[in-house]
């Protein structure tokens, strides 16, 4: 049966990053049998300065529709200052709580050709290859209630809740448990039970569910200890599971380790395994329309969604050995350059992934 596969640039480096991803896929269906079918839509910025939402109905219909979606990226300060509801991240957050995608998967693999990229020492970060777990559809993210509001003084406040339920805290404990056992089946979930009652509940629906997982060997971490351990010994994590807004903090820093956040894919699954997948590095509105971007992190998390969704694991093998043989003949974008190696364009780098491909 023919996948569909919906594609949302979105804003910054979104749409050169989906290009050079798109040919992949492209390249799959012509060459290696894949079965898919392509569409593109809006979201985020451009979708709002098209049909004044970051997020429109029929995005949101095609999304739903869709076997698999890949997401380029959102976001640009000329959309600051908008009300939250407008903003193009606000397009991204609605698309994963609407698909309901509440589990993240984010690795952090060094390739060996660019351990020199990491800012940590060699040896600190060669062989490194970790998984984050991330929930993504709840805590402090979508807690009720939120607001900024006056006092009876007319002086400011805002509130946020970092809220879960032991049902979305069950589920998720569930990913990182499977995930762990095909890996090194170790499992560390963070938190911060010493100071939160949701963290509390957290550790405990988290030792409960791994009741049923005696072959996995489950540790538990307070997420600021977490974060020096990332970067004083990374190579001690095999898996991590953890809330939304922890994930979102050491996810960045996992990235960082690998050398540049330019190489890092990540999937958002559902219940039924159907998945967004986009780049972790976001619009970099900076280097936008300059060709320059790495399109290695996209094509990865076209890898990813062959594994995942598409149930192609021997292609996705395939995009991921190309992606090494291309960083093995002395391609690097700007963002992994040294000095001996060829500086390759957005386009080159796609191309070069695309020859290796065969
Ligand atoms: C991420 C991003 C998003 C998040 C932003 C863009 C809303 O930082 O995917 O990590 O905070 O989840
Ligand atoms: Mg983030």
């Amino acid at each position: 049966m023919t996948a569909r596969i919906l594609v949302l640039p979105g804003d910054g480096v979104g749409p050169e990053i989906c290009r050079e991803a798109t040919r992949v896929l492209e390249a799959l269906q012509r060459d290696h049998g894949l079965d898919v079918e392509l569409e593109e839509d809006l979201v985020g910025g451009a979708a709002y300065e098209a049909t004044g939402e970051p997020l429109p109905a029929e995005t949101l219909e095609k999304a739903r529709g869709a076997d698999a979606v890949l997401f380029g990226a959102v976001g640009g300060a000329q959309w600051d200052e908008l009300p939250r509801e407008l903003r193009p991240e606000s397009g991204l957050l609605q698309l994963r709580s609407e698909l309901g995608l509440f589990a993240n998967l984010r690795p952090a693999m060094l390739y060996p050709q660019l351990a020199h990229a990491s800012t940590l020492r060699h040896e600190v970060v060669a062989g490194l290859d970790l998984m984050i777990v991330r929930e993504l559809t709840g805590g402090i993210y979508f807690g009720q209630p939120r607001s900024t509001r006056t006092d009876t003084h007319g002086r400011r406040q805002a509130v946020n809740t970092m809220l879960y339920t032991e049902g979305e805290i069950e589920r998720i404990a569930r990913v990182g448990f499977d995930i762990a056992r095909r890996r090194n089946k170790r499992l560390c979930s963070v938190d911060k039970a010493n100071v939160l009652e949701v963290s509390q509940l957290w550790r405990d629906v988290v030792n409960e569910v791994g009741q049923e997982y005696p072959d996995v060997e489950l540790s538990h971490m307070y997420v600021d200890n977490a974060a020096m351990q990332l970067v004083r010994a990374p190579k001690q994590f095999d898996t991590i599971v953890t809330g939304n807004l922890f994930g979102d903090i050491l996810s960045d820093i996992a990235a960082m380790l690998t050398g540049s956040i330019g190489m890092l894919p990540s999937a958002a699954l559902d219940e039924a395994g159907r998945g967004m997948y986009e780049p972790v590095h976001g619009s970099a509105p900076d280097i936008a329309g300059q060709g320059v971007v790495n399109p290695l992190a996209t094509i990865l998390s076209v890898a990813m969604m062959l594994r995942h969704s598409l149930h192609r694991q021997d292609l996705a093998e395939r995009v991921e050995h190309a992606v090494g043989d291309a960083l093995d003949r002395g391609l690097r974008t700007r963002d992994i350059m040294d000095d001996e190696k060829q500086v390759a364009s957005t386009g080159e780098m796609g191309g070069a992934v695309i020859d290796m491909l065969q």
